[in-house]
């Protein structure tokens, strides 16, 4: 392979250094700056987990809440901007939406696009970080006819992004304090993963010297795929696909048919080998989300729990290594709480902006920083001579 190797899909490429996250795919453990997720989930809330991304270490009281001050500071959009969503068809995917909106937010921030000035790149992360709740409570609401609800400050971040998605104008909206921190859990364990396919997409666009808008722009494009974070929302249609106990087997021989292109959604990681540590939270905190909405027997998490347990008995799964993933369960609890399933992947990408942003943040500042440039094999045709088109047969 000529002096460079072949790679696809970079399975054993490290495309940087980074004191952000680490994985541990064979024994499920995931540290954001050294301090475990289950312990994260447990103690500390999502703008604390921002902050200690962002900075590598936990806010001081002091630093949290100027931390604080300043994300509500930001949380407004441009009134203009509200214009950009109105070009859309109200049927869009919100995806589609947010990708578009994010990547014009460069248009209105000016000031944050100067990637030299360490200020202002902060300010940017602080921007992103305020804005998309905004963001993507402003595409739901726009996807349904509602009017879009400005922010309030005085909700703490969770509490303000359901208050702006499923709040109106005309009748107070009582936030469930229960909601709000399963909410929060979720994204703290979406807040960042390294170098995943979103976030490396950010890094690479992030290399040529691009603005972080439209860096995060990128990622949010490549968020969207299946694979990658849809498949929170692919995982909640085949669980309702499925419907009942009784048809799982079904699936299972599907996709387990290597002729068959269908996969068991939310299963399967390409860095763990083991359960992922983000599912086993997720599960627990979908029980108590039924229970405080008193939903008892979802069939849908009886659907789960079954397939997760008949997967991991069978041979083919077991072999594999293919374990549930963060979306196996995250699905049921947004379901639960009232979102669509189209607001799903919008979710994650909220929770995963600070995740890139400050992976975009740690590349900026790196002297050795380059532009990403993968080599190729070339497998095509060799020189050849034109043919004029009438000669061609
Ligand atoms: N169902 C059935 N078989 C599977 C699955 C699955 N979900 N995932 C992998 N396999 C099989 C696959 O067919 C292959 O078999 P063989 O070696 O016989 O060809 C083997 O397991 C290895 O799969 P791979 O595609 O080479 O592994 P990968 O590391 O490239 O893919 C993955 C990882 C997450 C894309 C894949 O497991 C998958 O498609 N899972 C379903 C989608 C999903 O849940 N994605 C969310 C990932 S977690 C959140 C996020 O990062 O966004």
């Amino acid at each position: 392979t000529g002096h460079f190797t072949y790679d696809p899909g970079f399975t054993s490429t490290a495309s940087c250094e980074s004191k952000i996250t680490y994985i541990d795919g064979d024994e499920g453990v995931l540290l954001y700056r050294g301090y475990s997720i289950d312990e994260l989930a447990d103690k500390s809330d999502f703008p604390e987990v921002c902050y200690l991304l962002l900075n590598g270490e936990l806010p001081t009281g002091a630093q949290k809440e100027k931390f604080l001050r300043s994300i509500t500071y930001h949380t407004m959009v441009h009134e203009q901007l509200s214009m950009f969503f109105r070009g859309f068809r109200r049927d869009a995917h919100p995806m589609a939406v947010i990708c578009g909106v994010v990547g014009a937010l460069s248009a209105f921030y000016h000031d944050s696009t100067d990637i030299n000035d360490p200020h202002q790149r902060l300010v940017a992360s602080h921007r992103l970080i305020a804005k998309m709740p905004t963001i993507i409570a402003m595409a739901y609401k726009y996807s349904i006819g509602q009017p879009f609800m400005y922010p309030r400050n005085d909700l703490d971040y969770c509490e303000n992004f359901l208050y702006m998605t499923f709040g109106v104008p005309c009748e107070p909206y009582k936030v469930s304090p229960i909601l709000a921190n399963a909410l929060d859990k979720i994204f703290i364990l979406h807040a960042d993963h390294e170098q995943n396919a979103s976030t490396s997409t950010v890094r690479l666009a992030g290399s040529s010297g691009a603005n972080p808008f439209a860096c995060i722009a990128a990622g949010i494009a490549c968020l969207w795929g299946p694979a990658h974070g849809g498949a929170n929302e692919a995982a909640l249609n085949m669980l309702q696909q499925i419907g009942t106990p009784d048809r799982i087997p079904e699936y299972i021989a599907k996709a387990k048919d290597k002729n068959d292109p269908f996969r068991l959604m939310g299963f399967g990681h390409r860095v763990y080998k083991n359960y992922d540590p983000r599912a086993k939270v997720m599960q627990q905190t979908a029980r108590e989300v039924l229970d405080e909405l008193g939903v008892h027997n979802d069939p849908l998490f009886q659907v789960a729990m079954e397939l997760e347990k008949i997967a991991l008995s069978d041979p083919y799964f077991v072999e594999k290594k293919l374990y549930p993933n963060v979306d196996f369960y995250s699905g049921i609890i947004l379901k639960a709480m009232g979102f669509p399933t189209t607001m799903f992947t919008p979710l994650f990408a909220l929770a995963r902006t600070v995740g890139w942003i400050a992976q975009w943040s740690e590349m900026i500042a790196d002297p050795s920083q380059k532009i990403g440039r993968p080599r190729q094999l070339y497998t095509g045709a060799t020189r050849r001579n034109y043919t004029p088109v009438g000669e061609r047969g």
